[in-house]
């Protein structure tokens, strides 16, 4: 068997079987499989699909590539959300500590930040100090004594997605449902979450833009998680616009902060929607009964004061969480006007790309991150704007001609605007034995 002939295979539309994926994982994993090879059969497996067996096997066999994580000993049902990445979409850093200070076991695994979506690692780095990189130890041991704990995957975990993955984001092999599951569900797998909700966008700012694809995807992956035994549920959910109001990741710190102080906006609706559809079925509870106890949670300031332990026992310095200003934003300012009158469309994927401009994100694996650079919206998808209007502020330290024309063509403004609904569709069935 060799990779070659398993990529013409591939390549001519043939059904792989067990022993050519497994094989193949393998010699990636390995790194006896080039880069070139494993482009060609991302390419290959893009324009011709995978069966839904394929793309079990596939998913089996990366997360077997590397370590499992070791389950802590605590007591009690693992929760875990994972979102295909979006743009002002900090619901982790407002959904883990409210299911934990339900009792709900958070032991989160979280990326960085990729192409123009935000990642959940790099925002908790604004808190000065924060460790995410846990030993299995530490990882453990905090989520004993806390109930959660955000932290990477180590090198050793799911190797093969690690070198697929870096292969698909420069060869434009990304947006392929089979990719995309196997990838997400792999680590999924490689974890040892007993109740996972997938966010599963779609839109502009999504890797999926159309809604129908995107519940294609979240069909299989909750069938590929049902089928590890897994209790999986999926919301296909809207990234037109930026989830939040703050693009960034000092910015989205603070705003995460605010939810849990109080703040209502579409970060606020979508977070306590996963807290519901989660406790519901790692506490068994209804979920009317889980929304009550998640806004109780945020109304009595459990959930803040779950936020700080968890920065705490990371390292971190939680004084954010009095003060934002601890988190500061770059220091010019410029403001993005409406150029006409009539409804607002925001596009998510131009201020994720003006964000990553101004070095807000990532243009390459390794490089830093100005935590301060920020956009901030003062208007909404839909709202009525008339010339001249104030629709954005931009925290910029270096000038970037590029970034503000990206900034500036993320807003146009029209006679109509048909909303989008925030969830578009649950996959999941009513939690068991309420
Ligand atoms: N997130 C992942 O982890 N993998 C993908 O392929 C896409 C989004």
């Amino acid at each position: 068997m060799t990779v070659y002939d398993i990529i013409d295979a591939k390549k001519r539309g043939n059904a792989l079987s067990e022993a050519q994926i497994r094989f193949f994982v393998r010699e990636v994993a390995s790194d006896r499989a080039s880069d070139a090879q494993i482009a060609a059969f991302c390419m290959a497996t893009l324009l011709r699909g995978m069966t839904d067996e394929e793309c079990f096997i596939l998913t089996d066999a990366m997360a077997k590539s590397g370590e499992l994580c070791r389950r802590p000993s605590a007591e009690g049902v693992f929760a875990d959300k994972h979102s295909t990445g979006g743009v002002s979409d900090s619901t982790t850093l407002v959904l883990v500590p409210v299911l934990a200070s339900l009792g709900v076991k958070c032991a989160k695994y979280s990326g960085r930040g990729l192409g123009h979506t935000g990642g959940t690692l790099d925002k908790l780095e604004s808190f000065a100090g924060f460790n995410v990189s846990l030993s299995a130890q530490q990882f453990e041991r905090q989520v004993r004594l806390v109930g959660a704990a955000i932290a990477g995957q180590t090198e050793h975990t799911v190797p093969a997605d690690k070198r697929m993955y870096a292969v698909r984001d420069v060869t434009a092999t990304v947006d392929s449902i089979p990719l995309i599951a196997s990838s997400v569900m792999s680590k999924k797998l490689a974890s040892f979450a007993d109740v996972i909700l997938l966010d599963v966008k779609y839109g502009d700012g999504a890797f999926m833009r159309e809604a129908e694809d995107a519940a294609a995807l979240a069909r299989l992956m909750v069938s590929i998680g049902r089928a590890a035994g897994r209790d999986t549920c999926a919301a296909v959910t809207c990234m037109d616009q930026p989830l939040g109001d703050n693009i960034g990741c000092n910015a989205e710190v603070r705003e995460a902060i605010e939810v849990l102080k109080g703040k209502q906006n579409d970060l606020a609706t979508l977070s306590l929607y996963h807290c519901k559809k989660l406790a519901a079925r790692a506490l068994k509870i209804s979920e009317t009964e889980a929304e009550r106890r998640a806004q109780e949670s945020i109304r009595s300031g459990a959930a803040l004061a779950k936020l700080g332990e968890i920065v705490r026992a990371q390292g971190g310095d939680d004084a954010a969480l009095q003060d934002e200003n601890v988190l500061p934003l770059a220091k010019n300012c410029r403001t993005v006007r409406a150029k006409g009158a009539g409804f607002l469309h925001i596009s998510a994927l131009a201020l994720g790309r003006a964000c990553v401009e101004l070095g807000g994100g990532r243009k390459r694996e390794g490089d830093r991150i100005d935590h301060t650079v920020a956009i901030i919206l003062k208007k909404r998808a839909g709202d009525a704007v008339k010339t001249g209007d104030t629709l954005a502020e931009i925290y910029y330290n270096g000038a970037s001609e590029d970034a503000f024309a990206l900034a500036d063509g993320a807003f146009r403004c029209s006679g109509e605007y048909a909303p989008k609904p925030l969830v578009y569709q649950f996959i999941g069935e009513e939690p068991k034995n309420v």
